[in-house]
């Protein structure tokens, strides 16, 4: 469920109608919807504790939408963060989320990076490799600290959707295999800088099928019964995200208490707490790109174009893995034409998609890409010399901008040409 319905000003967000932002604010313009974000974030949660899961954390995955305010309304609420960058767990900590609830990841985590997460007290660093592993040491050691680490565990598990986001194959570049994890742990316990507490898995994006989330969770079950029984004192699972949603077309996710049943079934009686790293089934539905029809160009073979003053940098996903973004008229319009959706980037490739029907539009119409609120602003980019497309959130009969558009002087200025050129 989520908060964007048509009332008497066409498509709304909460109280206020997208067609005031776009006045407002300009296009193209990301909005969510404080009320969805909160919704998902307390169905997720609250869907594990029913199902007898205790006290888990829930680790929002913060490249999903990375926005500080966004990080501030689920903060609020008890989320922690799934970090992989020093950049990501600044944005945590920038919106009050406190280092014991932020969980560090990523395949190369540099130096500094990891002395940051250390000195910021953080509740786990997901450890990715061997290499990883003893640089995190040398880190610790010079720091006087013992690093709480966890090993993220390749279950070798296909998890299907787009190989660009499947990450759980032993060919992919995550994590240490499970035939390494024993000596792993073995060689981090016998470290004094290092306190392995835990074990980590993440097998994939949109995920619309419990079956390998199952089959790598019971691995991870069977891993951490091991790893108790040689001795170790594990206090956490960490069993990642990857959830799907649901985007019009694709076929339906199980729900969260689906999952959740699943979860707690798969590791009743494991004495470790879990954690969770959920990012898109917290803020995809929960946000919208806006964009404004420029021209409707149409070529005498006849294929018709949409072109939108929205373009691949604003929202890479279609162009990137093919992902299927539903796109409604912000006033709505009877009728119907086809078009290719285009953005007006110089690459084939900036093509929302191609053949949809949808309501005849003209210039100055809107358009709105919905289930755009996660993997969208925060993939965004300047490419073309297009100025980075601003973030707003709505509550109730509010909203306020809460990443704006950068002007052409400030863009202009982050370049500097040396007095010798
Ligand atoms: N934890 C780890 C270690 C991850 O790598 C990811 C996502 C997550 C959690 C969150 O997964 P989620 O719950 O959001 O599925 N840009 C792509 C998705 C990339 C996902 C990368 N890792 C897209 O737009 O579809």
């Amino acid at each position: 469920m989520n908060h964007f319905e048509y009332g008497p000003e066409g498509l709304a967000c909460e109280g206020v109608p997208l067609a005031r932002i776009a006045a407002e604010v300009g296009t193209p313009v990301y909005v969510y919807s404080r009320a969805t974000l909160e919704r998902h974030f307390t169905v997720f949660r609250d869907a594990l504790v029913n199902a007898g899961v205790v006290d888990p954390l829930v680790a929002y995955a913060v490249k999903a939408n990375s926005n500080v305010a966004v990080l501030k309304v689920l903060g609020d609420l008890g989320a922690g963060a799934d970090t992989v960058s020093e950049g990501e767990v600044r944005r945590a900590l920038a919106a009050g989320i406190p280092g014991e609830r932020i969980v560090f990841s990523g395949v190369g985590k540099k130096r500094e990076e990891i002395a940051f997460a250390l000195k910021a007290g953080v509740a786990e660093i997901n450890v990715e490799s061997e290499p990883e592993m003893e640089l995190i040491a040398s880190v610790a050691a010079e720091l006087g600290v013992r690093a709480k680490i966890a090993f993220r565990v390749n279950p070798d598990v296909a998890a299907g959707g787009h190989a660009k986001i499947a990450t759980g194959k032993s060919e992919n570049k995550f994590g240490v295999s499970f035939a390494e994890a024993a000596r792993l742990y073995a060689n981090a316990s016998n470290n004094a800088a290092l306190e392995p507490i835990g074990v980590a898995c993440h097998i994939g994006s949109q995920i619309t099928d419990l079956e390998p989330m199952r089959a790598a969770f019971m691995k991870m079950r069977g891993l951490v019964e091991q790893l108790l029984g040689e001795g170790l004192s594990l206090e956490r699972l960490d069993l990642g995200g990857g959830l799907g949603v649901p985007y019009f077309n694709h076929p339906e996710p199980p729900p969260p208490a689906e999952f959740a049943a699943m979860v707690a079934q798969v590791t009743k009686g494991l004495p470790v707490k879990l954690a969770f790293e959920p990012g898109r089934v917290i803020a995809a539905n929960a946000g919208v790109m806006v964009s404004e029809v420029i021209h409707v160009h149409e070529r005498p073979e006849g294929r018709k174009f949409l072109v939108i003053d929205a373009a691949m940098n604003d929202l890479v996903r279609p162009a990137m893995y093919d992902a299927f973004h539903d796109i409604r008229p912000v006033l709505p319009k009877s009728g119907e034409a086809v078009y290719d959706v285009v953005g007006p980037v110089c690459e084939t490739g900036d093509t929302f998609t191609r053949d949809r029907a949808l309501p005849p539009f003209g210039p100055g119409d809107l358009v709105a890409f919905m289930s755009a609120g996660a993997y969208g602003s925060a993939m965004a980019s300047e490419y073309n010399t297009r100025p980075l497309v601003p973030e707003v959130l709505v509550d109730g009969d509010r909203y306020a901008v809460i990443r704006k558009r950068p002007t052409y002087d400030e863009m202009l200025a982050r370049d500097l040409v040396p007095d010798w050129v």
